[in-house]
């Protein structure tokens, strides 16, 4: 969209809806509860919201005003309120690097979702125990080419969608799907929560262990944060370049921040709990949902087998979507890249992005097989590829993104953009708190927590 035609949203709860829609996906439903599970349990939940509210939430709001401000996407956003500065321009182009990185893993995972869509739509489905559910993802997962193909499938339809232009399709698509997840996860949450043996789920999810605190912890839980609430990436100050002067960005931030949260504990109470009543280890990584929800459906479909199926099926299809919507974005800001720098056409600039992230996300779709002797620093493809993008990279962008509002921007530029030139008095009050927090916690906790990745 050309910058001086840009669109607005209408309202609000537009602008919530939208980012939300954007924060909202697999990063809530499938990353949080293995996270959690893998990194110390309650222990991390805490740490998880102490650093959304105290850092992520800050550096939410410095993106959308690094948008807003800017009126451009993320790429020339530095480059227009630096006036051109070349280090500015340059970090411009992290927020091309990673949404490509990402979209390449991201739909490795959607090919999951397309399988287990697939596998929930047989009346088998509903009948599997514990140890079932467990194998039926082993055995798919380290088969060589079903899941591979299912990537492809899965990358090729989002693809379709980017290169046919008909992306405000499917968004619209999704504001219908994203409630009717929301209803399905809390479904799931009582079902799961009832499950002979669930109590010790809870208790995992409640009861902070403190001797699981390390340093680690704090790593994973603020790159968790950054990657849930689509941070250091460009999406939010490419969605922050639609909103109008007169929004209240306090009140759309927060508003969106605090929805992702709840969404993510929420996914959090609606599957450990299974996963303790199904005796699964809950630092079984990436598979942990798929291992643990079929046993929820199954233990419903005891009593209630058409019910079952049909929540089955409906959830499993509303992942998708969140999948899709999410990994829409991250191949579009690649292609719109190649298409006004490099004169591509847009089918031909989607053809190598799928070639790209196709290819990249092939190697990490391996690794759960035949490649998972491969192993670089400890980790297998798959987990390099995630490591390197929340860990390493969201948070180097993050940074930038909060010493660029700290302390380069001038501070007038900033309390114009928090308190709408001064008219929002509340604004106007905690305006020194924000301040005070992007200028120098949120910049010291990220580097110290960057850092930190490189000494575990
Ligand atoms: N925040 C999304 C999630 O939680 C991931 C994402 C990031 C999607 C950036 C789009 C852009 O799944």
């Amino acid at each position: 969209m050309a910058a001086n035609k840009r669109e607005k949203f209408g309202g609000r709860l537009a602008v919530i809806l939208a980012m939300a829609g954007s924060a909202i996906g697999l990063g809530n439903i499938w990353r949080f509860p293995y996270m959690v599970g893998e990194h110390g349990g309650a222990a991390f939940v805490v740490v998880y919201v102490i650093a959304t509210l105290l850092i992520s939430l800050p550096v939410f709001l410095s993106e959308v005003m690094v948008g807003r401000r800017s009126h451009t996407n993320a790429r020339d956003a530095f480059a227009r309120l630096s006036r051109h500065h070349p280090f500015w321009k340059g970090a411009g182009y992290l927020t091309i690097v990673i949404p490509t990185l990402i979209a390449c893993y991201y739909s490795v995972i959607g090919g999951w979702s397309v399988e287990y869509f697939l596998k929930s739509c047989s009346a088998a489905f509903i009948h599997t125990t514990p140890e079932g559910a467990s194998a039926l993802f082993g055995s798919f997962v380290s088969d060589t080419w079903t899941p591979v193909l299912m990537h492809l499938l899965f990358l090729g339809l989002t693809v379709l969608v980017v290169a046919g232009g008909v992306k405000s399709g499917i968004e619209k698509f999704s504001k219908v799907t994203l409630p009717v997840l929301f209803v399905l996860i809390l479904v799931i949450l009582v079902y799961s929560v009832s499950l002979p043996g669930a109590g010790e789920g809870v208790r995992y999810l409640l009861h902070p262990d403190w001797s699981e605190l390390t340093p680690r912890t704090f790593a994973y839980a603020m790159g968790q944060s950054f990657y849930s609430l689509s941070l250091g990436m460009g999406a939010i100050i490419t969605y922050g370049s639609y909103v109008s002067k007169k929004e209240n960005i306090l009140v759309t931030s927060a508003g969106t921040a605090v929805s992702d949260l709840l969404f993510a504990i929420m996914a959090g109470f609606a599957i450990m709990p299974a996963v303790f009543a199904a005796g699964i280890e809950p630092g079984a990584g990436p598979g942990l949902i798929f291992q643990s929800i079929p046993y929820v459906f199954a233990k419903m479909g005891v009593d209630l087998p058409v019910l079952s199926s049909l929540v089955a099926v409906i959830f499993f299809l509303s992942i998708i979507v969140a999948a899709m919507t999410s990994c829409i974005s991250l191949v579009e800001v690649g292609v719109s890249f190649l298409m006004e720098r490099a004169g591509m056409t847009r089918v031909r600039a989607c053809l190598l992005l799928y070639l790209i992230c196709g290819g990249l996300g092939t190697l990490c779709s391996l690794s759960f097989g035949p490649l998972a002797d491969v192993r670089v620093a400890g980790m297998s493809i798959f987990d390099l590829f995630d490591w390197v993008c929340s860990n390493i990279l969201l948070l180097l962008m993050g940074l930038l993104v909060v010493i660029f509002v700290g302390w380069i921007l001038p501070r007038r530029v900033v309390h114009d953009e928090f308190t709408n030139r001064g008219s929002i008095a509340f604004n106007d009050r905690i305006f020194p708190v924000f301040w005070f927090l992007i200028k120098w916690v949120a910049p010291i906790a990220v580097l110290i927590i960057f850092f930190t990745n490189f000494i575990l």
